[in-house]
């Protein structure tokens, strides 16, 4: 790195995505490659958000609406909050990003779950604030451990909810006795990219916490309203914190495409109602299969599942890798041990089924 960037940028690593479908076809020779490694929507995007980007890419001469107006009441109207206490961003990542840009002072703690989503981490060390790692617990996190570790400097607490890399999720009982009398110099970030894959009647409705100032939701349109390749996610939060963030925020951070797919993927309820379907009926046959194959899939309630494969789990990536089915390894997050593969269409499900025990078979 140059020796003029910040110091505190010299010991970090730049985040590495799942590799792409182009740069597999560049490593194998493979006609059909499939990518079960970023946790996209396999079913696409919806008709109704392909239809509105068309209608929008006549004005793109245009800047965007810089504060998202049409997609803001659309939504502050379907989830019953304030429009005032949204805010866009470039993906939910920038608004994780957006969070630590209004908040972190210098010698400012972020407390995070590891392993965890490592953006959390990036982002902190980038922003110039020390983070502690509270470890998972049997794959979920240890939130009494995590109220323990706050302290003075604990600015951030960073929770997502359900995980990534893990799908396991907090329940509302171990969130409430989590912010229940909670410092008052402590904010929490709750992810929930992956919020409308739960189904659990035990998973908190964080928006029901927002009026104690307590909480900061993001949430994505990458995952279930597929939109990924757009950027385009929001944070919900009282508006006195949301107006911190809206002062750190770029005025033209989400682009006019991604603004009006959003505000018509929203509408598009028969489109959302398949994916999930489509993820239900995936994770009862991947679990299934893998568990057939003596293989531990963790019990999980996102579009992923990761799987417990032991100490041959680096020879299976590399094994599917080969075989044209991308999936994600875990070692960047020390869970050597397994790997995570996203649910995908039914064909892709069978098809990485078939390869994975072609590799178990034959070892490659
Ligand atoms: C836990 C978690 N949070 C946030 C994100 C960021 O999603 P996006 O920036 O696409 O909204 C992801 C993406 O994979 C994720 O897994």
């Amino acid at each position: 790195m140059d020796s003029r960037a910040r110091r505190t940028l010299a010991n970090l690593k730049a985040y590495q995505p799942g590799t792409s479908i182009q740069e597999a076809r560049r490593q194998v020779k493979r006609s059909k490659i499939i990518k079960l490694a970023s946790n996209e929507n396999p079913l696409g995007m919806s008709p109704k958000a392909k239809q509105a980007v068309r209608a929008a890419l006549g004005s793109l001469h245009r800047y965007p609406d810089a504060t998202c107006r049409t997609l803001r009441l659309k939504l502050a109207k379907q989830l019953k909050v304030q429009p005032e206490g949204l805010v866009f961003g470039n993906g939910s990542d920038e608004v994780l990003t957006l969070a630590m840009k209004a908040f972190l002072e210098p010698g400012d703690e972020v407390l995070v779950a590891y392993p965890a989503f490592l953006i959390y981490e990036l982002q902190a060390q980038a922003h110039g604030a020390a983070f502690r790692r509270v470890p998972l617990k049997d794959y979920r996190y240890d939130l009494p451990a995590m109220r323990a570790a706050i302290n003075s400097k604990t600015k951030l607490v960073f929770i997502a909810n359900p995980d990534n890399p893990t799908g396991t999720y907090v329940t509302r009982a171990e969130l409430e006795a989590f912010l229940s009398d909670l410092p008052t110099h402590v904010l929490v970030v709750m992810d929930e990219a992956y919020y409308e894959f739960v189904t659990a009647k035990d998973y908190p409705q964080t928006l029901d916490y927002v009026g104690t100032r307590k909480v900061l939701i993001t949430r994505s349109f990458s995952k279930a309203y597929g939109l990924a390749g757009l950027r385009v996610g929001y944070g919900v939060a009282h508006p006195e914190i949301a107006a911190a963030l809206e002062v750190a925020r770029e005025p033209f951070n989400v682009n006019s495409l991604a603004q009006a797919a959003a505000a018509a993927a929203l509408d598009d309820r028969a489109f959302l109602k398949a994916t999930l379907a489509l993820m239900r009926e995936g994770r009862w046959y991947l679990e299934r299969e893998l568990k057939a194959l003596q293989l531990l899939p963790i019990p999980g309630s996102t579009n992923f599942v990761l799987v417990d494969c032991g100490s041959q789990a680096a020879q299976v990536v590399q094994g599917l890798f080969q075989r044209g089915v991308i999936v994600r390894g875990m070692r960047a997050w020390h869970l050597e041990h397994c790997f995570r593969v996203s649910i995908g269409t039914m064909p892709e499900n069978r098809r990485f089924i078939k390869e994975l025990k072609a590799v178990l078979a034959h070892g490659s």
